[in-house]
């Protein structure tokens, strides 16, 4: 069970790979274990990263996602936030001699905090959801919602609904990393239910990858271009 389940505090994050002396491993696990190269390609296909686009990504870890979108576009505006100290430093390490505006902000991700000098345009979270409790699910997302620009649009890649023998290999690898508590909700289907009651104007299901660790799903959910009112927390 991850420390955060055990606490249920939201300042008590689980690392990279679920135990901090595994993070050294991290890219090395990934790449080896989860197609990392077909599902970030996938990822970074629909994001269209564009010149100057404001991209947030909400739990950066060692910065994978910011190396591939800033070289796939070196014109992005990227800020990467993610509380886990260790992993901000790799990533840090990562960017050095890349071109482009790059920036990691150790923290949690919240809707007040002003990371660019307007909101992002794109917001991403990629294999941070399912490792989360559920109230911190529901939390990102309706925070991401607030934080987006108007006309913007969340993509996040993660563990989506597992069936079949998908659910056996989510359960003796993922889950028994980073415990059943936390990852469940996702197994069961719970993102994009959570995306739609946060009234984005749509939320599509664009990709869904089979990997030796269960299915990775690709969810973009898009804001209209005049801002809703908000009602939610
Ligand atoms: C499995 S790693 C994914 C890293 C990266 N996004 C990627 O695609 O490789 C999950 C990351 O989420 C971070 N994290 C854990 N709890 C978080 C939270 N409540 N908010 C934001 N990030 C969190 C961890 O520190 C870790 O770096």
């Amino acid at each position: 069970m991850s420390s955060a389940t055990r606490t249920g505090r939201a300042d008590a994050h689980t690392p990279p790979l679920g135990h901090r002396a595994l993070t050294p491993l991290y890219d090395l696990a990934i790449a080896a274990m989860t197609r990392e190269k077909t599902w970030r390609a996938a990822l970074v296909k629909v994001m269209a990263p564009s010149p100057g686009d404001r991209i947030l990504d909400i739990g950066s870890g060692t910065g994978s996602l910011s190396v591939a979108l800033s070289t796939a576009c070196p014109r992005i505006r990227y800020v990467g936030v993610d509380p886990d100290a260790d992993a901000v430093r790799r990533a840090r390490q990562k960017i050095v001699g890349l071109e482009g505006n790059i920036r990691f902000h150790e923290g949690y991700f919240s809707a007040e905090e002003e990371y660019f000098s307007e909101p992002p345009n794109k917001i991403v979270s990629s294999l941070v959801l399912h490792q989360v409790p559920l109230a911190e699910k529901r939390r990102i997302i309706v925070q991401a919602r607030k934080a987006l620009a108007a006309g913007g649009s969340f993509f996040i890649a993660d563990y989506g609904l597992q069936r079949g023998i998908q659910r056996l290999l989510f359960r003796s690898t993922v889950q028994t990393l980073d415990g059943v508590g936390d990852t469940q909700p996702n197994a069961e289907g719970i993102i994009p239910k959570l995306l739609e009651s946060s009234r984005f104007s749509s939320v599509n299901e664009t990709e869904r990858l089979d990997t030796a660790t269960g299915t990775i799903s690709i969810y973009v959910a898009r804001l209209t271009r005049c801002r809703q009112s908000d009602g939610s927390a």
